[in-house]
């Protein structure tokens, strides 16, 4: 018994002395579609998905663009392809929408 409260124990401290991202002042909480989104959207992808001007196409591909954003630079998949990786808190702010099931707001 002891022992599994004791593994369970260090596992914790390892997640703590090591996060996986450390962002400060980035606003995650109240990204919204209209504010947010579209702006990231504009900025680094329409230039190859106009389909992407439209809320519609974002939804239906929501689930593919956390996934693609997040990926190593060296994955064939990496998006924005043959750009450079999204800023850490972009890439908080797009997982946090759609976590929240990328409403059109
Ligand atoms: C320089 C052009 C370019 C840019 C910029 C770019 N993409 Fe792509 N993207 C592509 C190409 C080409 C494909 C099809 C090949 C593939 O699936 O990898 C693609 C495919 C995708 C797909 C798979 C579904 C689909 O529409 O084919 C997603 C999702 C995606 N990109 C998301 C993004 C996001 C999000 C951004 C901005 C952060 C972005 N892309 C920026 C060229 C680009």
């Amino acid at each position: 018994m002891s022992f599994v409260s004791l593994t369970s124990c260090l596992y914790q401290k390892e997640v703590d002395l090591k996060p996986k991202i450390t962002v400060v002042d980035c606003d995650t909480a109240a990204v919204t579609y209209s504010k947010n989104m579209s702006a990231i959207l504009k900025t680094n992808c329409y230039a190859c998905h106009s389909d992407f001007e439209s809320y519609d196409m974002v939804k239906a591909n929501m689930t593919e663009i956390v996934k693609r954003i997040n990926l190593p630079t060296s994955d064939k998949g990496f998006m924005p392809k043959d750009g450079t990786k999204l800023e850490d808190c972009t890439i908080l702010q797009i997982n946090n929408w759609v976590n929240k099931g990328g409403q059109n707001n």
